[in-house]
């Protein structure tokens, strides 16, 4: 119902509704589909594009623009500008306080304008630029919860002049965007957070183990080529990067005496070794954040055969664990050992490819040997030295 609306809107070019002033219920219809849209949909980026181009039609006038502070200047810039002029309009920025969205950024307050051309407010060389003529405006400031964040700006009400009721609306709307941003500044300060605690982690688990010196993070760097390649979205790759630097944290509880042996393990050491997983499950399961990636750490060591650790097979590996295997076995296989001078980048490869569809998903050898990836990996400095014990 929220896309129906949406892109019945923006399909349209903004005029689904007419000409005529939109009914009450369009409007609402419009205002709902908005607000559904932004709450939901926080990773894709023309979210503000398609939110402004429906605005257009909330309150009927023939463009809407958006356009953010600069934290450093306090001057205002164009993020979003649509039709022809959209392209000029992004070269323009205003300093502080220029223009009438600027005034509206200072003041943080809406204002409509009747006739814009009269105003000595008016940042003339916009619409010189744009080849547009502006006759009317309406300006509402976006804030979040302490400071002036943008002005969402309607030009030229299609018919006559902007009302209190169309300020009160796209008001409401720039409210909305602040919120949105808010929450996006957020949620990239999690992550942020998360990544720096996930770094830490992953030193921990390197200092305990001097064999895996940056094996997790050319793991995570394969894993990125590897999701990208299948079009993964901003989301996915988030969580395969995450579970790819941490698919490993539970060695920190085996035992020193193993993970430093510098002689091959024996059956009972390589079994203690594989209780790792059971302890990277525990160790995640205490992170609200990372409970999304438990799965593809729990199964990394499955075979596409169903001869790995749980005996699983096929599609029935979590997709992110495949891509794990196969960047973690061509790591491991790149990377000298006291006791293993590793296969080298050709052998690694063959093998790879050998066992496409016997211990790897095929789909992703095919994909990571004919990716840059491999070709990168080779110039690697790590992969030619042995590990400092
Ligand atoms: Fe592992």
């Amino acid at each position: 119902m929220v896309n129906q609306t949406l892109d019945k809107i923006s399909k349209s070019g903004g005029s689904v509704l007419g000409s005529s002033e939109p009914s009450a219920v369009d409007k609402l219809e419009t205002m709902m589909a908005l607000s559904a849209m932004m709450n939901s949909a926080l990773e894709k980026s023309d979210v503000r594009e398609r939110a402004i181009l429906a605005a257009s039609n909330l309150v009927n006038c023939e463009a809407t623009s958006l356009l953010f502070v600069n934290e450093e200047t306090g001057g205002l810039y164009f993020d979003v500008a649509l039709g022809d002029a959209g392209k000029e309009l992004k070269t323009i920025q205003l300093e502080r306080g220029q223009g009438i969205a600027g005034w509206v950024a200072e003041h943080n307050k809406p204002i409509i304008i009747k006739d814009a051309q009269q105003d000595p407010r008016l940042y003339k060389q916009a619409d010189e630029k744009s080849g547009f003529y502006t006759r009317n405006m309406l300006c509402v400031p976006i804030r979040s919860n302490t400071t002036t964040l943008g002005v969402l700006q309607a030009l030229n009400k299609r018919n006559g002049a902007f009302s209190k009721e169309d300020a009160r609306l796209l008001f409401a709307l720039a409210n909305q965007i602040g919120v949105v941003l808010e929450n996006l500044r957020l949620y990239d300060g999690l992550r942020d957070t998360l990544y720096s605690v996930v770094g830490v982690l992953v030193d921990v688990i390197e200092k305990h183990d001097p064999y895996a010196t940056g094996h997790a993070k050319r793991v995570a760097s394969y894993c990125k080529s590897i999701g990208k390649g299948m079009g993964l979205s901003k989301h996915d790759m988030v969580n395969l990067k995450l579970a790819a630097l941490l698919h490993d944290v539970g060695m920190v509880g085996v035992p020193d005496a193993i993970t430093h042996k510098k002689a091959r393990l024996t059956e009972q050491e390589h079994s203690e070794v594989m209780k790792h997983i059971g302890y990277s499950e525990e160790i995640l399961s205490n992170v609200k954040h990372l409970q999304a990636i438990i799965p593809a750490v729990r199964y990394h060591h499955e075979h596409w055969n169903g001869t790995g650790y749980f005996q699983r097979a096929g599609e029935r590996i979590p997709l992110f664990s495949r891509i794990i295997a196969v960047a973690d076995a061509f790591d491991s296989m790149t990377t000298e050992r006291p006791y293993d001078l590793g296969k080298g980048y050709d052998g690694a490869l063959k093998h790879l490819e050998d066992n496409a569809g016997v211990l790897y998903d095929p789909d992703i050898v095919n994909l990571f040997v004919n990716s840059k990836a491999p070709h990168s990996a080779k110039r690697h400095p790590l992969l030619i030295q042995r590990p400092k014990v």
